[in-house]
C-alpha cells in the first residue's frame, strides 16, 4: 500500500512544455497520492481560461491568484503539486513551497519545450510576434530561479511519461 508514504507534497517547476502536468499525473499515481495543477485550480475558480484571465483581469491578478492557490493546496495532504512556469519565479510562492513541499525543476532545453508548446495557443506569454524568440528569453531569464528548486531532474525526450515520473520519484 504505497498511499501515505509521502511526507511532504513534490512540486514540479519550470518552464511550460517541460511536461510537470504529464508527469506529475504519472507521478501521483505512481505514488498512490493526488495530483493537483495550480492552473487548473485557478481556472476551476475563474469558470475562465488562463488566457482569458490574462487578457480581461491582467497578468498580476494572475499571480495574485495562483500565490493563493499554491498556499492552499501547500496546506493539504501530501501530493504531487504542478505548478505554472511562473510560479517559482516569485519569493513568497518559493518560500511557500520549500516550508511544505519539496521542490523539483523538471529542466528542459529550448528545442524540447518549443516542440511541446508550438502548436498549442494556449499560453498568453507565448502570443508575441516571435515566440520561440519569447520562449528562449523567458528560459534565459527564469533559469536563475529555476536553480533555486532542492531538486532538478532533466526532461529526456526519449523517456515516456511514465519513465520520466519514475525519473523523479528516485530523484
Ligand atoms: C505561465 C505558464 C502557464 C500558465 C500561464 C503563465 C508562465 O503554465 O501558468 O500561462 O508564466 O510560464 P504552464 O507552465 O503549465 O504552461
Amino acid at each position: 500500500q504505497k498511499t501515505g508514504r509521502l511526507r511532504k507534497s513534490i512540486v514540479l517547476v519550470g518552464m511550460m512544455g517541460a511536461g510537470k502536468t504529464a508527469v506529475g499525473t504519472a507521478l501521483a499515481r505512481q505514488l498512490g497520492v493526488a495530483f493537483l495543477d495550480s492552473d487548473e485550480e485557478i481556472v476551476r475558480a475563474a469558470q475562465m481560461s488562463v488566457a482569458e484571465i490574462f487578457a480581461r483581469d491582467g497578468e498580476p491578478f494572475f499571480r495574485a491568484r495562483e500565490s493563493e492557490v499554491i498556499e492552499r493546496l501547500m496546506s493539504g495532504p501530501p501530493a504531487v503539486v504542478s505548478t505554472g512556469g511562473g510560479a517559482f519565479l516569485f519569493e513568497n510562492n518559493r518560500e511557500t513551497i520549500g516550508r511544505m513541499g519539496v521542490s523539483v525543476w523538471l529542466r528542459a532545453d529550448l528545442d524540447l519545450l518549443w516542440n511541446r508548446v508550438k502548436h498549442k495557443n494556449t499560453r498568453p506569454l507565448l502570443r508575441t510576434s516571435d515566440p520561440k524568440a519569447t520562449l528562449r528569453d523567458l528560459l534565459a531569464a527564469r533559469e536563475p530561479s529555476y536553480g533555486l528548486a532542492q531538486v532538478v531532474v532533466d526532461a529526456e525526450p526519449a523517456l515516456s511519461v511514465e519513465e520520466m515520473a519514475t525519473k523523479v520519484a528516485q530523484a
